[in-house]
């Protein structure tokens, strides 16, 4: 099969390591990837929102698959693109259609998702300009702290937690008045769940689904989750607390309720599900989907998969998922992520990194970075994600630190607290 991937972050490098390994892939390509995945395919300059560049070269390389990693392409309608072109209509898309990445796209019909199909998740109203005097008096009702959420897309930016409640109403005010764009012309504000955090992930061709390995991300740039939210800063797959009894409720509760409303609402859904969950108590609750993977979370959910990925993404596409399994290695896998120095805000590019190839322990993916004449540069603010397995949390640990303690790049920053909090619970 000839494949196409659509990205270029660690979580495309982790997809496209992983399919490069199968003995069903004849060539594979990634739009637009970065210096890791040229070691494992080839990369074409092709924008992810490029989707007339992309069915272009879809056709005349034969490709076969297209695999969608963000869900910007996904929520503006790629898998929708390439149905309704004749040189394309015939080409697998792992990627929801547009009306099925509103899971992601709004967080409105997502709640309205929720409601009707009985899974649960925060109570919840929404407010737009013309509403938000009723908004101020529903947050009145609520108690502290206050969860205010951009309906659409607001690049991991659009929830803000508040727990003044005068500041609560200003800030609904302030995100209405479109302080993220239009992505805030609605604000969903919704109850505040308290407990920790995992994620679930599956593959599903819109009747069935395969589970893939849990996770549990690190999203603050501080050690002991201190400072600014970035994309993450680190994974860990399996999540401890997550065991066999939560794992059960979470599968009937909440996965099977989602595919069977998506069947049932007519929703063409062929692709990944993230689900954002918190536990409280012992009983799962929804705080997001994503259409896409997680990243960081693909870096550890990927290499724990012993079982042919590309097999798993072709039945994906092609509806033919029933009966299928991921396979899953019992190790713990974790990844540090290293980012460039003054991220989450501004920081530099370009610098070159230095010491990849004394990496013996550990698989580097590359987040942001650009080759360079044989040279690898920096080219985001998360640059690597160092991802290790062993037979336990602290030994992973160990392998990924020490290999980081080899890799130089000016500015270079990462949490060494990544996992810790699992340890002690
Ligand atoms: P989201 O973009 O919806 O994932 O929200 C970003 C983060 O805000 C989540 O990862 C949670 O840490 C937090 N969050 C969102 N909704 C809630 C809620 N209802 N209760 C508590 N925390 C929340
Ligand atoms: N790491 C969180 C995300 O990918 O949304």
């Amino acid at each position: 099969m000839n494949v196409l991937i659509i990205g270029s972050g660690g979580r495309e490098h982790a997809i496209a390591w992983k399919v490069a390994q199968s003995p069903k892939l004849t060539k594979l390509f990634i739009a637009p990837g970065n210096a890791g995945t040229a070691a494992v395919g080839t990369n074409v300059p092709i924008k992810v929102t490029d989707f007339q560049a992309i069915g272009e070269f879809v056709k005349s390389n034969n490709i076969d698959l297209v695999v969608v990693g963000p869900e910007e392409p996904l929520v503006k309608g790629i898998a929708d693109f390439l149905a309704a072109n004749a040189d394309t209509k015939n080409v697998g898309v792992v990627g929801a259609s547009a009306e099925g990445a509103q899971l992601e796209g709004s967080k409105e019909f997502a709640k309205q998702f929720m409601q009707k199909h009985g899974i649960p998740t925060a109570a919840y109203r929404s407010f737009t300009k013309a509403t938000v005097a009723d908004g101020k008096r529903f947050l009145e009702t609520l108690k502290a702290p206050y969860v205010l959420k951009a309906d659409g897309l607001a690049a991991g930016k659009g929830v803000l937690i508040i727990n003044d409640l005068k500041e609560a109403q200003e800030s609904l005010e302030t995100m209405l008045d479109g302080q993220f764009g239009d992505a805030s012309a609605k604000v969903v504000i919704e109850e505040f769940l308290s407990g920790i955090e995992c994620s679930f992930f599956v593959l599903t061709d819109g009747r069935d689904y395969v589970l893939l390995p849990e996770a549990k991300d690190y999203k603050r740039i501080g050690e002991h989750d201190t400072g600014l939210n970035t994309g993450g800063m680190g994974a860990v797959s399996p999540v401890p607390f997550c065991t066999d009894e939560f794992k059960q409720k979470v599968i009937s509760r909440i996965i099977e309720p989602t595919i069977r409303g998506l069947h049932d609402d007519n929703i063409d859904y062929r692709g990944f599900i993230f689900f954002g969950l918190i536990k409280c108590g012992n009983d799962p609750y929804v705080i997001e989907y994503n259409v896409r993977m997680g990243d960081p979370e693909t870096e550890v959910v990927i290499p724990r998969l012993d079982c042919d990925l590309l097999e798993l993404l072709a039945a994906t596409a092609e509806r033919r998922l029933a009966g299928m399994k991921a396979t899953m290695k019992a190790q713990t896998a974790i990844t540090v992520v290293m980012v460039s120095g003054g991220y989450p805000e501004s920081y530099k590019k370009g610098f070159e990194i230095t010491g990849l190839d004394s990496v013996t322990e550990s698989t580097v993916f590359h987040a942001g970075t650009k080759p360079d004449s044989g040279r690898v540069l920096t080219d985001g603010g998360r640059v690597l994600a160092v991802t290790s397995l062993a037979d336990g949390i602290q030994p992973a640990l160990d392998k990924s630190y020490r290999s980081i303690g080899g890799i130089k790049f000016d500015g270079a920053y990462f949490r060494r607290d990544i996992g810790q909090d699992l340890q002690k619970l």
